[in-house]
């Protein structure tokens, strides 16, 4: 099973095509394509005071997250191995897998955070007990 066997390195850093002219730059991302799954819901997060967010697991979920604006920290952990990533630029996506603990924090002033997921919510994807989360991974 995927969610068990994770590991922070299977998630990697995506460049997001980008085209440029003297007008500025134009990202664009098709599900399927730039990212290996069909896009089915965007969220964002925005105006986040001096607080950490996520604190939890998905068990099917993948998804892509940018700064489209500003900077965040997301640390993932496969319950062996945390591994920290800033994203700060709009075309430095993280492509993030099922099966891993993420902390969100270090919210920049201004910071807008773009996820991109590959299902609908769903409350029955989330772990949000990390004793849980061990167990999950066989740990
Ligand atoms: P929550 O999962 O607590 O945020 P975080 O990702 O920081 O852990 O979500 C906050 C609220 O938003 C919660 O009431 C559920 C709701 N929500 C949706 O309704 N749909 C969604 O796609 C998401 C991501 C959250």
């Amino acid at each position: 099973m995927d969610f068990v066997a994770t590991k922070v390195d299977d998630c990697r850093w995506i460049d997001i095509r980008r085209y440029s002219d003297t007008r500025g730059y134009l990202s664009v991302i098709e599900g399927n394509i730039d990212i290996p799954f069909e896009i089915k819901r965007i969220y964002y997060l925005y105006q986040v005071p001096g607080a950490s967010r996520g604190e939890h697991a998905h068990k099917q979920l993948s998804q892509l997250m940018f700064a489209t604006s500003g900077s965040v920290r997301v640390t993932l952990n496969d319950g062996k191995r945390k591994k920290s990533f800033v994203l700060d630029c709009p075309w430095k996506g993280l492509l993030v897998k099922p099966g891993l603990w993420r902390t969100l924090d270090n919210f920049s002033d201004n910071s807008v955070l773009m996820v991109l997921a590959s299902e609908k919510y769903e409350p029955d994807d989330y772990i949000r007990d990390y004793q849980e989360f061990l167990k999950f991974k066989g740990l």
